[in-house]
């Protein structure tokens, strides 16, 4: 069987997929990890996607699992081809074991596909699991003092991963390769 991750840019969803990414934006165990921890209006929801289309800044990618909708990864901030990276899985698919297949699949259609050079990442100190997956894929980490200067309560990494480091460290890596495998049949 295998399994296979295919991307579909927001500006080319359906209102069904529309609807999906909505629920799920405004899950709390997806948005309580947000800068915005605010509920999304739905009206909201659609200016946003429909502002994407002329926006060069921003991508955004629906992320299927074998047809099967996943979760989300965005860059923002896009300069050349450096960018800021944002990504959940949807909340019925978290603890599922799919979270390495989703960052291994992920940076690599960002830097094969997307052709970035660096990517950034801010997670909060307490998102354990995303700092796991950053730590396995080999991403910097500092304590930022830009974020955490926002909102007085929240500290943040900083975590950034260039294409030569994930060529070094990621692609190949036999840890990485082993746990892939654990899950390359899984139906979830
Ligand atoms: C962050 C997120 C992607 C993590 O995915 P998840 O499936 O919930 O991850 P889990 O908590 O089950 O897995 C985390 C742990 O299991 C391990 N793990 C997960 N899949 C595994 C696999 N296939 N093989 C071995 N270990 C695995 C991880 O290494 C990690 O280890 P730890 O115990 O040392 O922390 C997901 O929870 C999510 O989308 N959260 C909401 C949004 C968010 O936080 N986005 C990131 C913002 S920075």
């Amino acid at each position: 069987m295998g399994c296979k991750y295919t991307y579909v840019n927001f500006t080319d969803l359906n209102n069904e997929e529309l609807l999906l990414v909505f629920n799920w934006r405004n899950n709390y165990e997806v948005r309580r990890w947000m800068y915005s921890t605010d509920l999304v209006e739905l009206d909201n929801h659609f200016n946003f996607v429909e502002r994407l289309k002329t926006d060069k800044s921003k991508l955004y990618f629906l992320v299927k699992r074998n047809n099967l909708p996943v979760g989300t990864f965005s860059l923002t901030a896009i300069e050349d081809d450096e960018a800021e990276w944002g990504y959940y899985i949807a909340p019925d698919y978290h603890h599922k074991n799919i979270g390495v297949e989703f960052y291994y699949y992920v940076l690599e259609y960002i830097y094969l596909n997307l052709k970035m050079k660096t990517l950034k990442g801010y997670a909060l100190t307490a998102n354990k699991s995303a700092n796991s997956f950053s730590d396995l894929f080999s991403f910097s980490k500092v304590i930022s003092e830009f974020k955490s200067s926002e909102n007085s309560d929240d500290e943040y990494f900083f975590r950034e991963l260039t294409e030569n480091v994930w060529r070094e460290k990621v692609i190949k890596n036999k840890k990485i390769e082993r746990l892939l495998e654990l899950t390359v049949n899984s139906i979830i």
